[in-house]
């Protein structure tokens, strides 16, 4: 830096005594914002080419605040689960970025993603992507020794607590073929949580499951936003659901419709009937 700009800016003509205004401020005056626990700039994703290509997200700008509980929603086809693949790093847009806790991983090779994915993020699909010869723990387990974590008592503990509340105990030594379409989603959401990640991307976590296994899902989602200060980003279709978020983000036609924070339910429901009036692409 040059010694004149860190002292200060110069105002009037250099012949004339300068009159230097001090713009530094002291570095402990400065407001605290903490950055976004993740944010998409211009995020496209066009599937295929010419007059068949699908745009799946148009030039979508968010931003997703830490510590919050954020649900998106949309109707079918509106782009949720492409968003949340982008913004985890799982599929790449055809352009945009994606900067998650000041990183930019859409400029990261494969290699940096996958372990940047390992480390700070959880995902629990909306087709649960359960590897079959695995039992229902091996499953939970396998992203820490993916990363080479040490099962230690902290996990283990953690483990039980996720399981007990998730009602897996009994469902443990199974594997995904020999368990119901609830149990299998409630061991990826399992998966998703025990090696609590600081974001969590849950597509539709609660779609199979009925209203009170549901409502304990919610209720863990919501309780690692805060009291474990985990930042949770949750698809869903249901109002029912969505209530337990702090925002709601709703999609149309690939681009986001609104950003709501701490709505009322009667807010998103208008929110999500509300026509398309933009004209598409
Ligand atoms: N691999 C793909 N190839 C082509 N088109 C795709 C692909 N994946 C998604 N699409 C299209 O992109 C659009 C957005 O899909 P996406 O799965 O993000 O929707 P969604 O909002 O999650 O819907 P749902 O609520 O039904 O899960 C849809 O029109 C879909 O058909
Ligand atoms: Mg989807």
């Amino acid at each position: 830096m040059d010694a004149g700009r860190s002292r200060g800016r110069t105002i009037g003509p250099p012949e004339l005594p300068s009159v230097v205004v001090m713009t530094q401020i002291p570095p402990n005056s400065l407001p605290s914002t903490p950055p976004p626990a993740a944010s998409a700039r211009g995020l496209t994703r066009t599937y295929g080419s010419g007059p068949t290509a699908v745009h799946a997200l148009r030039e979508v700008d968010l931003d997703l605040p830490r510590g919050r509980f954020t649900a998106v929603m949309g109707r079918s086809g509106s782009g949720k689960s492409t968003l949340m693949h982008c913004l985890a790093g799982l599929d790449r847009p055809t352009d945009g970025t994606v900067t998650i806790a000041g990183t930019t991983i859409t400029g990261l090779g494969d290699d940096d993603l996958t372990r940047f994915r390992r480390d700070h993020l959880g995902f629990v699909f909306q087709a649960f992507n359960l590897l079959p010869m695995l039992t229902a723990r091996q499953n939970v387990l396998l992203p820490l020794e993916l990363a080479g974590r040490r099962i230690d008592r902290a996990i283990i503990a953690r483990l039980d607590h996720v399981v007990e509340v998730l009602d897996l105990a009994d469902r443990l030594g199974h594997r995904p073929g020999e368990l119901s379409g609830g149990q299998q989603q409630r061991v990826a959401i399992a998966r998703a949580l025990v090696c609590e990640p600081d974001l969590v991307f849950a597509d539709e976590p609660t779609g199979n499951l009925d209203s009170e296994t549901a409502a304990e899902v919610l209720g863990l989602l919501h309780r690692g936003v805060h009291e474990l200060g985990q930042t949770v980003v949750m698809v869903t279709h249901e109002l029912e659901a969505a209530s337990y978020a702090d925002d709601v983000v709703v999609l149309a036609d690939g681009r986001v419709r609104e950003h709501l924070a701490s709505p009322e339910t009667e807010v998103v429901a208008a929110a999500l009937i509300a026509p398309v009036l933009e004209v598409t692409r």
